[in-house]
């Protein structure tokens, strides 16, 4: 499906009330009428459509260009909407919403045949989080449906944390986007699967696993996020992800890295460096990016898909990029940055590490 005009809302500034709401109830009624909206949330952008209506949830995959076993995740506005959506909610998952909801943390759940199929891609389980993010909750409350939404990019790249990022990668493919200026968290929720006995991790995001574990005890990891050669049981996870279109490596030793600028410049290559506030006067490269600071692992996360994506205006041939401590927030910068990068090193032209 194409679109001649992509709208976009300002409601940057909801608070101050007035025009926005019109706009947030304007978004709203499309949604309800099986239109496809990018929204902010307080992660990173998604695109929401009724997760009731299969039709609607179709264009989301569409738009995309996203592979149809990969599931979507449910947003709602508010905990008892949960009734019409799963068969049964365990002690565990209600501790966990309470104390994380609305916020970046994704249960999964069992479903009900309510949700539209797409919407799981066939499984018997369902995705389902209260987003903290005032223009992503009215808009919930408005349209007064669950609603599906996927990240806002185009398949394998960066997560969106801009309007402008979304813009990019869907106008004329999707109804609108209502702008809510940058989001704050940068990386995507946490996905866990509470369905089963003791909780699976399928992907680190802005609920640390340490906080997690701090409230309900010990839960189990995906395999592949401790192994490279097992398969991830969330379908998503096998996917390439997050990949600016220059080789992006990762590099362990950072004193290893302006060698490795130096000889890509010499072989003619326009370089990039995904560096920190700390490090960034350390390179001499054709694109240098510090997407935050190496004392606030935050700041990183927040700022890390917007560098990636910068490598791509700025269209560096070779990236390399400094590497994170993992733990807390630094498991999730990893997890993406691991998924955007070439893996297995830099092969004997480039040894680094
Ligand atoms: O922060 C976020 O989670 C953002 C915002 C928009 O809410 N959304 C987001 O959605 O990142 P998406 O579609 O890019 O990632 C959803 C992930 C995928 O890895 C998918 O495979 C997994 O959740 N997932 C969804 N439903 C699942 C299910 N029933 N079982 C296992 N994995 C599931
Ligand atoms: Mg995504």
């Amino acid at each position: 499906m194409s679109y001649k005009q992509t709208k976009c809302w300002n409601v940057d500034n909801f608070f101050s009330g007035g025009e926005n709401l019109t706009w947030i109830k304007e978004a709203a009624l499309w949604i309800t009428k099986g239109e496809v909206v990018a929204f902010p949330t307080e992660t990173v952008y998604g695109l929401g459509a009724n997760a009731l209506d299969e039709q609607a949830v179709k264009k989301i995959f569409e738009a995309k260009g996203r592979p149809s076993d990969n599931p979507l995740i449910v947003h709602i506005a508010e905990q008892h909407q949960l009734t019409d959506l799963v068969t049964d909610i365990p002690e565990v998952a209600h501790t966990l919403m309470k104390h994380f909801w609305p916020g970046p943390l994704t249960i999964i759940l069992e479903k009900k045949d309510t949700v539209a199929p797409s919407v799981t891609a066939g499984l018997d389980t369902v995705a389902v989080r209260i987003p903290d993010h005032p223009v992503a909750r009215a808009l919930l409350q408005e349209a007064n449906v669950p609603v599906a939404a996927p990240s806002a990019n185009l398949s394998g790249k960066p997560s969106p944390t801009s309007a402008m990022h979304v813009y990019h990668d869907l106008k004329g493919r999707i109804a609108g986007i209502l702008d809510g200026g940058q989001t704050g968290v940068g990386v995507e929720s946490t996905v866990l699967d509470c369905s089963k006995p003791t909780p699976i991790l399928y992907r680190p995001g802005g609920v640390t696993k340490e906080e997690i574990e701090a409230l309900i005890g010990p839960v189990h990891l995906d395999p592949s996020l401790h192994s490279e050669n097992a398969a991830p049981l969330s379908p998503g996870m096998k996917y390439t992800h997050y990949s600016p279109t220059g080789t992006l490596y990762l590099v362990e030793d950072q004193t290893k890295i302006a060698s490795l600028i130096k000889r890509a410049r010499e072989e003619g290559k326009r370089v990039g460096v995904l560096t920190t506030t700390e490090n960034e006067h350390k390179y001499e490269a054709d694109v240098i990016v510090a997407c935050g600071s190496r004392e606030n692992l935050a700041s990183i996360a927040s700022g890390l898909y917007e560098s990636l994506r910068m490598f791509d205006e700025k269209e560096a041939d070779i990236i390399f990029s400094e590497v994170f401590p993992y733990e807390h927030l630094g498991i999730a910068i990893m997890n993406r940055l691991e998924k955007a990068a070439t893996m297995n090193e830099l092969g004997e032209d480039f040894p680094c590490s």
